[in-house]
């Protein structure tokens, strides 16, 4: 780790936004890919978008290209999108289906299992098995394809996710079907990202829509996880919750919170609460916009969020599920992709894809602006870190999990 980065790192201040530069510098950026990014496990979308043999998509982040693709009905493997020749990108659509992968530039081709299976007039002593595509780690959790950059062993994926496997169940994750997708590229800093997600303090002057679908004891209390609100606010709501997750138990709901602290490696959060009086689900009527999802029988009026890491995110209602996927692409630019699922029973007459996507289209479309200024206003001279407030645990938690990544105790 670079001086500069360490400097950076032993000035930043508890309960205070970080120093500019770790918000717009790439040489931040590029420490934040190798000690942080990439190596996570992220989510980098949804099984059913490759149902066939030999359908792809490629997975951006950062410099990185991953292709996604399924080998066998058994099998989806993930490749980085370098030609082991000269090292073209192979794939060049977002997504599609390729019985082999076949290199634009001088036609090397592979299998899709990765192995090189022909390369023109090539010298004699040329291995072919020693030039197969990198690979990248890969897990299919129910219907979750998740990724890892790193080039080590990752964390063991089990240990680390195989607790939510029963509440993903409970949502049929695994056979959900994409019923609508949303891109909102925002020019800004990962870390800004994922600290306007981890706080609900500016729900109020941000989110109107968001605001007039949920009571506002909840939001402040733990509208961004189990303790992101003040301490009295989180005791004052607690009967209240205890009350909804007996009865959401009664009808067959995992019950349970996660707030993991910033010496884990994930910093998974998990926080289960009801919607407003009135409100089935998130919509601006609150009628539901589809079918019952996965294994309930009846609706219980919950909502559920659930982070795998600051970069993958899951809310829940009783009717459809939100992906939320933030990818860092550079210091300044992260993509925000959003992923509704719907029960895979639903039919397409059955889902009112304007009704479920109204609040959080509005909600994401706003929070790309504020977030981007945000951005805009840190590039400034005048910026200096601001003190947080106390509906802004989660942030707190967030840099300090980060900034862990480059503490003596992350030193490798
Ligand atoms: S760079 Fe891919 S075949 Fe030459
Ligand atoms: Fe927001």
């Amino acid at each position: 780790m670079s001086e500069a980065m360490q400097a950076l790192v032993a000035n930043a201040r508890l309960g205070y936004s970080l120093e500019q530069q770790f918000y717009t510098s790439e040489a931040v950026f590029k420490a934040d890919m190798e000690r942080v990014i990439g190596r996570k496990w992220l989510v980098a979308g949804h099984v059913s978008r490759i149902p066939n043999k030999g359908d792809y998509f490629l997975f951006r982040i950062g410099a990185e290209q991953i292709i996604v693709i399924r080998e066998s009905e058994a099998s989806v493997r993930a490749f980085f999108n370098v030609c082991r020749h000269r090292g073209s990108t192979i794939c060049a659509a977002d997504s599609g289906n390729a019985p082999r992968l076949v290199c634009p530039y001088h036609a090397w081709t592979f299998g899709l299992d990765g192995r090189l299976l022909a390369a023109r007039l090539m010298p004699e002593d040329f291995d072919k098995a020693e030039n197969g595509l990198f690979t990248c780690h890969i897990r299919v959790f129910h219907g979750l394809v998740f990724i890892n950059l790193s080039a080590d062993e990752p964390d063991d994926f089990d240990a680390t996710f195989g607790d939510v496997g029963p509440i993903l169940e409970y949502h049929g994750l695994a056979d959900a079907r994409i019923a609508h997708a949303g891109s909102y590229p925002t020019d800004a800093n990962w870390k800004l990202v994922v600290e306007n997600f981890f706080e609900c303090y500016h729900c109020v002057p941000s989110h109107p829509e968001f605001c007039s679908i949920h009571a506002a004891e909840s939001i402040v209390a733990v509208g961004a996880g189990p303790s992101s609100g003040p301490a009295d606010a989180i005791a004052s709501f607690a009967p209240k919750l205890q009350a909804w997750e007996a009865s959401a138990a009664a009808l067959g709901r995992p019950i349970g919170t996660i707030d993991e602290p910033p010496t884990s490696s994930h910093l998974r959060l998990l926080m289960q609460r009801m919607n407003k009086p009135g409100w089935a689900s998130e919509t601006q009527d609150g009628t539901p916009p589809a079918p019952l999802m996965g294994q309930r029988t009846a609706p219980d009026g919950g909502r559920m969020h659930l982070s795998f890491s600051p970069f993958s995110q899951i809310v829940a209602d009783d009717h459809f599920v939100i992906l939320f996927q933030f990818t860092p692409r550079s210091a300044l630019r992260s993509d925000v992709e959003m992923i509704w699922l719907v029960d895979g029973r639903a039919s397409e007459a059955e889902v009112d894809l304007a009704k479920m996507t109204w609040g959080y289209h509005a909600t994401t479309t706003q929070d790309k602006v504020i977030t981007e200024a945000n951005q805009a206003g840190i590039m400034s001279s005048r910026y200096q870190p601001g003190r947080y407030s106390d509906q802004e645990g989660s942030v707190i938690n967030f840099q300090q999990w980060y900034l862990n990544h480059f503490g003596p105790a992350a030193e490798k």
